[in-house]
């Protein structure tokens, strides 16, 4: 994967901008995006003005990460690249384009619907595409199926993208981010700037998909482990799980340890079907894991890490679903 598409990755939803008609617009939807967590615009050529609101943006907000969309000829590649876009897409596969972007240095998302139209894109070099439109040619099943013979290309789906299909295509192991215009919807015309934020910020939620996993006590060492999970069980009429030499589970919920080595009094477990993705995600808006926290399973995927802040004395752990 490209170093652009690393990024885009970090942060996992493409806003599609289609609409604004002014440099006010501009400017209130950055930040909206920006307090929904989502710092990144594909800014499409679609509008009259994309190449001054690109470099505005540029210019005022180098926390986004900002993109040129519908691309269509090398001229507006040649526009946007000069207005300052960090990364471009366009519908379809136009190999002019592409060979710019990769002349300039700066990342094309081609967009590709099928394996012939995704095997030219791969030839000129591209690793990361735009998979458009999503649900008309596919959806998920179709990025499942191309993740078979062609592993080591990341899918940005975009097209009929949605709340209530979000989570579906980021179960895709190969999908990097997911585009749309769902979260602007009728709210940009309307200036709901707030509600912007609001479902950038459900749509973080379903990226992540966090649960609460379980709770732990930690016990000082002259405390029984044992005895304690044993009291905590027949006062819920549940069953005891020893997990491993210093740890008992009461059921699934609740976990007395003998010691940790993070928080005193014990820590709260999360869990995401995605630990890789929400880490990224969280590494990018700011949050800090505990050096050395991470654990691995034998084939080194990331299983569980804590956050390096407590929560009132408690550790806050993530794990892998
Ligand atoms: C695009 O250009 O990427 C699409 O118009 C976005 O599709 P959507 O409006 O269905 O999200």
């Amino acid at each position: 994967m490209g170093g652009m598409s690393n990024k885009i990755w970090d942060i996992g939803i493409v806003p599609v901008i289609t609409n604004i008609t002014s440099m006010e617009e501009c400017a209130s939807l950055a930040e909206a995006l920006k307090a929904g967590g989502i710092p990144i615009m594909e800014v499409t050529f679609r509008m009259e003005r994309a190449e001054e609101y690109i470099r505005y943006l540029r210019e005022n907000y180098p926390e986004i990460l900002v993109g040129a969309g519908t691309v269509l000829t090398l001229g507006q590649a040649e526009t946007a690249v000069a207005a300052g876009a960090q990364f471009l897409v366009s519908p379809g596969l136009n190999k002019e384009v592409v060979r710019y972007g990769n002349a300039v240095g700066v990342e094309m998302l081609p967009g590709i619907a099928t394996p012939s139209e995704l095997e030219q894109a791969m030839e000129l070099g591209v690793t990361c595409v735009k998979f458009f439109p999503a649900e008309q040619a596919g959806g998920v099943k179709a990025i499942k199926a191309m993740g078979g013979p062609y592993k080591n290309v990341g899918f940005v789906p975009t097209g009929g993208i949605g709340l209530t299909n979000l989570a579906d295509y980021f179960a895709c192991e190969n999908v990097v981010a997911c585009g749309g215009t769902y979260m602007l919807g009728k709210h940009l015309e309307r200036h709901e700037w707030d509600e912007i934020s609001a479902l950038c910020k459900k749509s973080v939620q379903l990226m992540l998909g966090l649960q609460l996993s379980h709770v732990g006590v930690c016990l000082a060492e002259n405390e029984d482990a044992e005895a304690v999970a044993c009291q905590a069980a027949s006062l819920l009429q549940l069953e005891i799980q020893k997990s491993k030499a210093d740890s008992y589970f009461v059921d699934t919920g609740l976990e007395i340890v003998q010691h940790t080595a993070y928080g005193g009094k014990g820590f709260i477990a999360y869990s995401t079907p995605c630990l890789e993705r929400t880490v990224r995600y969280l590494n990018a808006v700011g949050s800090r894991f505990r050096r050395g926290s991470e654990k691995r399973d034998k084939s080194g995927r990331l299983k569980s890490i804590c956050f390096e802040q407590e929560i009132a004395g408690l550790a806050v752990q993530l794990v892998q679903r």
